[in-house]
């Protein structure tokens, strides 16, 4: 049988997307209450990593060897891959020996050629398309502090990258209405804004994408692969700043999220990311609660 994957939000069912929350939310009690609890006895993640991380690389990590398994963590730096060994090959030989893999990369067609030729589960650790290990974490953060997430409003200011994409999947995938505000030149994938129609609008300011918003994210300006353009970026992104002004426009108990890294004084200000709204911490702590989740789901 061939193995499920999580490549993108849409690979998982929406009832599947709501059982994995919720058990992500009774692991995080389960390990604050410090229940011993292994499931992954002698299981091995693979863990591919062709840019930085430290949240996804240590998450997903403890995610393992706190369940009774273990990681190996795997650089270009180290591995044939960065000596040009072809994605088809090493998927076919690491599947072989590991019981899931992990990837990070740039063009999302790599992490799908890899899960082509995997014979065991592949999960997205980000790619230049998409990132939805993070939306879990953010989905999760957001049900503890407000309950369901269906019917409400969520403001993206920013880039239309990755995270936007993630973003707009779920959207649909958790049924809230998404407000996207972007710079005309850094505007979603138009392929992506065809798939979640009726979920996502895209609004030209973001005073207008944040009005009334129960929950407002955004991200970096300039992503991992994109340093050259940092300068460029800056000036475009500058009305896209989320500050407490902006911040004032939306719902009075609105909550703000950043996947991390953050640079303040760029997308956010220090008076947003770490003022009374942001959940920025328990939305990173939650990316090792949400992971074991979805682990279990894939492994066991
Ligand atoms: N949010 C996130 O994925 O962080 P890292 O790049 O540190 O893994
Ligand atoms: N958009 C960012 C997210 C980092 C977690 C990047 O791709 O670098």
């Amino acid at each position: 049988m061939a193995p499920r994957h999580f490549l993108t939000l849409l690979d998982l069912s929406k009832d599947e997307l709501q059982t994995l929350i919720a058990r992500a939310t009774e692991l995080k009690a389960m390990q604050h209450a410090g229940t011993r609890y292994e499931p992954f006895k002698n299981k091995v993640l693979a863990m591919v990593f062709e840019k930085s991380s430290t949240r996804t690389r240590v998450s997903f990590e403890s995610a393992m060897i706190q369940c009774g398994g273990s990681a190996i963590f795997l650089s270009p730096r180290d591995t044939q891959l960065g000596r040009g060994e072809p994605i088809e090959d090493t998927a076919r030989v690491l599947s072989s020996m590991v019981d899931c893999v992990m990837v990070r990369t740039y063009a999302h067609e790599t992490l799908e050629r890899f899960a082509k030729y995997s014979k065991v589960p592949v999960i997205n650790a980000l790619t230049d398309l998409c990132h939805p290990c993070q939306l879990l974490a953010d989905i999760q953060t957001y049900i503890e502090h407000r309950g369901d997430i269906q019917g409400k409003k969520v403001a993206w200011i920013g880039d239309g990258n990755n995270m936007c994409h993630s973003y707009m999947m779920a959207a649909r995938q958790f049924d809230f209405s998404l407000n996207v505000a972007t710079p005309k030149e850094y505007q979603p994938h138009a392929e992506i804004i065809s798939r979640v129609e009726g979920y996502v609008t895209l609004c030209p300011e973001p005073a207008q994408a944040i009005a009334d918003a129960d929950l407002v994210s955004t991200d970096v300006w300039a992503s991992m692969g994109q340093e050259e353009e940092q300068a460029k970026r800056v000036q475009a992104f500058k009305p896209y700043q989320v500050n407490k002004r902006l911040m004032s426009l939306a719902k009075p108990d609105v909550l703000f999220m950043h996947c991390l890294p953050a640079h303040r004084g760029e997308e956010v200000c220090a008076e947003v990311i770490d003022g009374v709204q942001s959940v920025v911490w328990e939305q990173a702590e939650n990316r090792l609660h949400s992971q074991k989740a979805l682990l279990e789901f894939l492994l066991t």
